[in-house]
């Protein structure tokens, strides 16, 4: 152990060493430990980091229903001449408490850019050239007369898209109307302008510009690139919506899924979490708009094979926030909210809850299987709250799993407590978290080794390790970072059949509007580039196999000895060996595995080789690949597998059984 912390903490260490002697491995492919469950390795999803607005909702127009603390926070008023009350702020609280605030233009005779506004998107927009842009407005005549001309300009304020909407001149109710144009030119920072044209007056809600080509080409719908990126991991699970966005600072703020779906212009907007969180880190124009609600999550699960696993407040607001709690007898809310959710999601269309998920276009049930119940929260008032939870959830669908909280951290005092209470009370899944030094998830390869195998299953819920300190803006997602995770990963899967769960958090950041570092995914307004930690999430995800079987050193796992981590999986409908080893030390070293249990296996098979060149080494929008996966061929004599492993490397090795 003391020689792999040596090789893992020398910041920029050249890994060159001379070749070690061999290791013989011992894979006994014929004993199964346990089964690795399909949900093994999944997404841990938050609207943090701009993640959701700003981030994977492909919403261009930042503040599109003035419900931001400062209305008119992301527009700026452009007018020739000042006339007082032109573009009015109007909030009709009593009449539309979820939507109370729309604008009122009244234009004389105005023409030529004389008034006009224009948003800022989200820190910019990423426009493509060639690319559809669907602009959409409620509105509601007063004095028909006005007409919106739409401009997509760039950075340096040149048109590259442009359109016209004339509002339909009769009645005087709201209504939508939309139009479409194409940008003529890629602009990773453009604003969108509205000149009013004519005279009249008119209210404006909802102003609205997706592009077109989202996930799946959905109207409305997510940034096709980021998905994908989740998508190409095969994810088991998708957790949503966080994180402590599901406590809130407060319990005002906490997520509630029931305003989160239905129609856009009814979900009740909240200000995000993270907005105020960090004092390095401000982002005062972060909110939630629900654009995409749990119906989305669904959906999204769906679309990428992930089983949907819905987090919810348990009554608790962030403990490290305001801590309020719910008087335990005003927590039937909560709790119905959690039984109503499953009906949501599983209730036949006859249903008060299964009919709102088929109105809104899904009459097939979600088929959800897990619920959340709490996030990081701790002490005998979330043991409490939780067991009021589980004894109304369990009563009415004893099939649904329970998650439940472990607290913030992997040890110490707090997390003696719950996960001795949560044992007592034989829960079904444990949520686990740990954003600790790279060092703590090498000494913590074996954690799982002596787990009790008949007690809870244990979900990894959020993990990344901390190149500086949790929280800390400095973070770095480089190799010393990922080599960390993959060495104690393998320590998950050889545990498959007590962890079940495991997942990387946060998952997404954008490079304009992070509030936490380190995070998996980083993303502008037109790029996206996995960072060595996801491609180590992702080499782990799609080469999961179907069950542990033991790889042995000297007949003891592989936890460190000469820099080793390793495990093994067979996949069975692959009727494939496959295991992953990784190589910590600073030195190149030449594996043999010894394979029992087998007949025969092919004469060669793959490594699929993760490295990077030094431990600070990163992927980036310049160089999205430097550290990703390059496979190649080894060969395989009778039933030995021989493979030579770079310095500071995961390998994954696959050979058909015969
Ligand atoms: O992943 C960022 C935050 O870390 C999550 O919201 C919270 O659960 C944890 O403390």
């Amino acid at each position: 152990m003391k020689y792999l912390k040596s090789s893992l903490t020398a910041a920029g260490l050249l890994l060159a060493g001379a070749l070690s002697a061999q290791t013989a491995f011992h894979v006994k492919a014929g004993e199964v430990k346990g089964e690795v469950q399909p949900t093994m390795w999944g997404l841990f999803f938050e609207d943090i980091n701009f993640g959701a607005d700003g981030g994977i909702y492909a919403e261009l127009i930042k503040n599109r229903s003035f419900e931001f603390y400062q209305p008119l926070m992301g527009w700026k008023i452009q007018r020739k001449e000042f006339n007082e009350g032109e573009i009015l702020v109007q909030n009709r609280g009593n009449e539309n408490p979820a939507n109370p605030r729309y604008i009122t233009v009244t234009a004389k005779d105005a023409k030529d850019k004389s008034l006009g506004m224009t948003n800022e998107g989200f820190r910019g927009m990423g426009i493509k050239k060639g690319n559809r842009y669907d602009f959409s407005v409620m509105y509601r005549q007063q004095e028909p007369g006005v007409k919106l001309r739409l401009e997509l300009i760039n950075a340096k304020g040149e048109k590259i898209g442009e359109g016209e909407l004339i509002p339909n001149q009769s009645g005087a109710d709201w209504k939508k109307q939309s139009i479409s144009f194409v940008s003529n030119a890629e602009e990773p920072k453009a604003k969108f302008n509205i000149w009013f044209e004519g005279t009249g007056k008119i209210d404006l809600d909802m102003i609205s510009l997706f592009p077109e080509d989202t996930w799946k080409k959905r109207p409305g719908g997510m940034r096709a690139d980021m998905i994908q990126l989740l998508a190409d991991m095969k994810p088991g699970f998708l957790r949503f919506p966080g994180g402590c966005i599901v406590e809130g600072r407060d319990l005002a703020t906490r997520y509630q899924w029931k305003k989160t779906i239905g129609p856009i212009e009814e979900r009740q907007m909240i200000v995000n979490r993270w907005n105020t969180e960090f004092v390095h880190r401000l982002t005062p124009d972060y909110f939630q708009t629900f654009g995409l609600g749990f119906f989305e999550y669904f959906q999204l699960a769906e679309d990428i094979g992930a089983e949907p696993l819905p987090i919810l407040n348990c009554g608790m607001a962030c403990q490290f926030n305001t801590a309020e709690v719910v008087p335990l007898n005003e927590l039937d809310e909560y709790v119905q909210d959690a039984l109503d959710l499953i009906e949501f999601a599983n209730g036949d269309v006859n249903t008060k809850w299964g009919k709102v998920r088929s109105d809104m276009g899904h009459p097939k049930p979600f088929n959800m299987k897990m619920i959340g119940v709490g996030n990081e929260n701790w002490g005998p008032q979330y043991i409490e709250r939780l067991k009021i939870f589980t004894k109304a959830l369990k009563d009415k669908y004893p099939e649904i799993k329970i998650v439940s909280s472990s607290g913030t951290d992997p040890n110490g005092d707090r997390f003696d407590y719950l996960n001795t209470e949560l044992r007592r009370m034989n829960t079904d899944i444990i949520d686990e978290h740990y954003y600790r030094a790279p060092e703590w998830f090498l000494q913590n390869a074996a954690r799982y080794d002596s787990y009790d195998r008949k007690g809870p299953k244990i979900f990894a819920g959020e993990y990344a390790a901390q190149s500086d300190r949790i929280a800390s803006p400095n973070n770095k997602n480089n190799w010393k970072t990922a080599i960390a995770e993959a060495a104690f990963l393998t320590g998950l899967e050889r545990n498959a059949d007590v962890v079940v769960m495991a997942s990387y958090a946060p998952l997404f950041a954008h490079a304009d509007g992070w509030q936490w570092t380190p995070d998996l995914i980083w993303v502008n307004n037109l790029n996206a580039y996995g960072t060595p930690n996801y491609y180590v999430q992702k080499l782990f995800s799609t080469n999961k196999g179907t069950h542990v079987v033991p790889l042995l050193l000297n007949n003891d796992a592989v936890t460190g000895q000469n820099g080793y981590y390793a495990s093994a999986v067979i996949d069975k409908k692959a009727g494939e060996l496959v295991i992953k080893v990784v190589n910590t030390s600073d030195k190149a070293q030449n594996a043999d595995f010894l394979i029992d249990g087998v007949k025969k296996l092919a004469s060669s098979g793959k490594l699929i080789e993760l490295h990077g060149e030094n431990l600070e080494e990163v992927n980036s929008f310049e160089n999205a690949v430097a550290v990703s996966p390059k496979q190649r061929e080894i060969k395989v004599k009778g039933r030995k597998i021989t493979a030579a492993l770079k310095p500071s490397s995961l390998n994954v090795i696959r050979v058909k059984m015969m």
